[in-house]
């Protein structure tokens, strides 16, 4: 399969420790003897921390989504060099040069492209753009809420949902840098618009990487009516 991963920044960069990269390199480096892989990584707490001093120094949107992009860049680049020779030396910063580079059949990392949104739907893009046969979000929490999980005892994991539902309980959110919310608009209508398969899980665990490949059922799996 071809398979497109975004792993959240608030997973892979998490306590600024190298563990996390050890463990996604491990996972990937099994997981491209039988398949293709993209993988996109996020931001996380470092690069809202650099936002918000861009943001302190009066810097517009634009320009704090870009310092949030080379952010994203700094950690696929961390885990370039935690995959080594299984990955790409180079992060591509557009989808032509991501599919270019897939051609070496290694492991491909890139971080952000361009203002206006997040990695979320870089993967997106990615996965529309490279005919992925599955695009996987791999988050903090363990899929789609009702309600914020965080904040509600109660709140109820949704196994399945539509694209179209899912744009619906987005609508409302801020699109701030920094700030998206759980998964940005944009994404979720490449999703739509493309019928890519997609699941949305908990990166804390990097294997859980393996067991969605599997099809286990886990997180929020994103279906089409
Ligand atoms: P992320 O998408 O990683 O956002 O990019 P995040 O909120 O930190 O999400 P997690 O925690 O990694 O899951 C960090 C910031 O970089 C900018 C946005 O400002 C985003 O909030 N960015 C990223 C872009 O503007 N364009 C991109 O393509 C990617």
């Amino acid at each position: 399969m071809r398979i497109v991963a975004a792993i959240g920044g608030s997973i892979i960069i998490k306590g600024k420790t190298y563990k996390k990269f050890q463990e996604y390199s491990e996972i990937l480096k099994e997981l491209s003897c039988e398949h293709e892989i993209f993988v996109v990584v996020g931001g996380g707490q470092p690069a809202r921390e650099y936002i918000k001093i861009a943001r302190d120094l009066g810097c517009g949107e634009a320009k704090c989504d870009d310092l949030g992009i080379e952010v994203t860049r700094l950690n696929a680049k961390l885990l370039i060099f935690a995959l080594d020779d299984f990955a790409f030396p180079t992060i591509p910063h557009n989808f032509q040069q991501a599919l270019e580079y897939s051609s070496s059949e290694k492991i491909v990392v890139m971080g952000g492209t361009e203002p206006a949104h997040s990695t979320d739907t870089v993967g997106a893009i990615l996965a529309e753009y490279v005919n992925a046969d599955m695009f996987i979000n791999l988050t903090s929490v363990d899929g789609m809420y009702d309600k914020d999980p965080n904040k509600y005892p109660d709140a109820n994991l949704i196994e399945r949902i539509t694209a179209t539902e899912m744009l619906e309980f987005i609508k409302e959110k801020d699109v701030k840098a920094g700030t998206y919310e759980f998964f940005d608009m944009t994404a979720i209508q490449m999703i739509k618009r493309s019928s890519l398969e997609t699941v949305i899980a908990n990166g804390n665990n990097p294997e859980n990487l393996i067991k969605i490949i599997n099809k286990e059922k886990i997180g929020t799996r994103i279906i089409f009516k």
